[in-house]
């Protein structure tokens, strides 16, 4: 007897510990390594420090509380973090905004509801809380995306489209190097991605090579999306027009299928019996109305 209490209370202080020791991994959050070196590409300083304390107030300090004010809602498994408290600031930049637009669990996500700017406020107003904390200030500059120009040839006897990336500096046409380029094909649904993602050379070109059954319209022409990539100059695409495809006649996906088409008209049997169902149902209903209308008029009800 006296043995059997003391498994059980083996038991349950065993279980409550690997309870606590899970709960202890669930605190740490799995952000990918390229979101962890994230950085903001606005300087934190006291007006976006204000403008993101606006944007806590009115998003986190229901749950979260006021930083260093412990009026944080307790109700909650687990309780928020303070914001401004040591774990959560040895936490990087990149991580932070990483949590704001994934969540977890309670903690909501706000990819849709502040916008990556609004974020980096915010995160600016929490930094404010750590006399420790130097900004690292990212290389990326939003307004240089519109400097790029990409352009896209099709050299039709070898297959291969030649993309050029360059961006129009102060100083003249540079070339953007090492930049990821990704080439898709529109489809009904969604992008088809032709081969893999390249990166553009010292001149800024980069080539891909294109399968050559690929299916077009009428004429053989594809539409092919362009997409960039890069550190400094962010993400950029056109669409162009290419005749690459085969041509295929296709007729369109309802074009001979309507009742009433002048094409191929629907088989007398079908046009009968469609026609058979509609009379029917008038019938009915003319049945219906008539035996209401009678029941009015016995004065039964
Ligand atoms: C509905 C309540 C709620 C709201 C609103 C909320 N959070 Fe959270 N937040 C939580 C909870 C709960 C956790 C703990 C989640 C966990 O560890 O699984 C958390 C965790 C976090 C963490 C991780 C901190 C750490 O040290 O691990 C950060 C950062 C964070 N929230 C930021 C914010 C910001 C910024 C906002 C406002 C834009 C916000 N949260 C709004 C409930 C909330």
């Amino acid at each position: 007897m006296l043995k059997n209490k003391l498994n059980t209370r083996l038991f349950v202080t065993f279980s409550l510990a690997t309870l606590l020791i899970l709960n202890c991994f669930s605190a740490t959050w799995d952000v990918p390594a390229d979101q962890k070196e994230k950085k903001s590409y606005i300087k934190f300083d006291k007006q976006t420090s204000s403008q993101g304390e606006v944007l806590y107030n009115a998003n986190c300090a229901s749950c979260h509380g006021n930083p260093g004010k412990n009026n944080i809602l307790k109700s909650l498994n687990p309780i928020p973090p303070d914001l401004s408290g040591k774990s959560s600031q040895a936490l990087s930049d990149g991580d932070l905004q990483y949590i704001l637009n994934t969540g977890r669990g309670l903690m909501p996500n706000f990819k849709n509801v502040i916008s990556a700017e609004d974020q980096w406020k915010v995160i600016s107003y929490l930094r404010g809380f750590n006399p420790n904390y130097v900004q690292e200030l990212s290389k990326f500059d939003p307004n240089k995306s519109k400097l790029v120009k990409l352009t896209a040839k099709f050299d039709s006897k070898a297959n291969i489209l030649t993309v050029m990336a360059l961006a129009d500096e102060k100083s003249g046409k540079i070339p953007i190097i090492k930049a990821e380029i990704a080439v898709f094909v529109k489809r009904y649904f969604g992008n088809m991605q032709i081969e893999k993602t390249v990166l553009t050379d010292n001149f800024g070109k980069a080539q891909v090579v294109f399968p050559k059954d690929l299916p077009g319209n009428k004429t053989g022409d594809l539409e092919v999306l362009v997409k960039l990539f890069d550190e400094n100059y962010g993400e950029v695409q056109t669409t162009n027009k290419l005749a690459i495809g085969v041509p295929t006649d296709k007729p369109a996906l309802n074009e001979k299928r309507a009742i009433w088409n002048v094409l191929a008209k629907a088989p007398i049997w079908t046009l009968s019996l469609y026609l058979l169902g509609v009379f029917a149902f008038i019938l009915l209903l003319l049945y219906l109305l008539n035996n209401l209308r009678k029941l009015y008029n016995s004065k039964t009800i």
